[in-house]
């Protein structure tokens, strides 16, 4: 196998998106790395989950910039301190720039839990997105993953996978089945567009 594809992966909260890809990058032949944990949350999981795994994370706290601009500028300078090829959004609450996404061109991929273009765009996140399908009386849900463009979920899709909505869901027991689907669905991504491009 040639190199491997650095990736940072852009956090706000729990992880368990960022940690099924740290697990999948501990198979030797798996062709990715993470190399850098980017938080605007100092409280999120996920940077217990970065430090256990010994992966260098950083703290950008959107609250401490006066602009969004200032806030991307200074993930920018930590992202080009090493090489970086792929930004994972993994449950990273903010949205990006036109600005700052035009700087990694193909280079920003996001997980969504619901089956894109359905439950996407500003508002639809986290819980909100399981609520919404379960009150629209929608038989199937699942995740997506997608290349990141400044208008919200629209990118083109990489991946998507699709998962039952059972009558008894509530939008816990169906976030929790589509968390499992998509564990798996974004390393698989990754790995495709690794070895698309390595
Ligand atoms: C995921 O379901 C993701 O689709 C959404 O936020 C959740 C993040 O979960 N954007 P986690 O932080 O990876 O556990």
């Amino acid at each position: 196998m040639s190199k491997k594809l650095n990736l940072a992966v852009f956090i706000s909260g729990s992880g368990s998106n960022l940690q099924s890809i740290i697990d999948a990058c501990e198979a030797k032949d798996y062709p990715a790395k993470v190399k850098l944990v980017v938080s605007n949350n100092p409280e999120a999981y996920g940077l217990v989950r970065a430090k256990n795994a010994n992966i260098p994370s950083v703290i950008i706290n959107h609250k401490s910039f006066k602009t969004r601009h200032d806030f991307e500028s200074a993930i920018t300078k930590e992202l080009t301190k090493q090489p970086i090829d792929l930004i994972c959004l993994a449950g990273f609450m903010r949205i990006l720039t036109a600005d700052f996404i035009s700087q990694w061109p193909d280079q920003i991929i996001n997980t969504h839990p619901s089956l894109l273009p359905k439950f996407g765009g500003e508002g639809m996140f986290g819980d909100n997105v399981h609520k919404a399908v379960i009150a629209a009386g929608e038989t199937q849900s699942g995740a997506s993953i997608h290349y990141v463009i400044p208008e919200v979920d629209k990118g083109r899709l990489i991946a998507q996978i699709s998962v039952p909505v059972l009558e008894n869901d509530t939008y816990e027991t169906l976030g929790e089945r589509v968390r499992a689907e998509e564990h798996e669905l974004y390393v698989n991504a990754i790995k495709k567009i690794a070895v698309e491009r390595t």
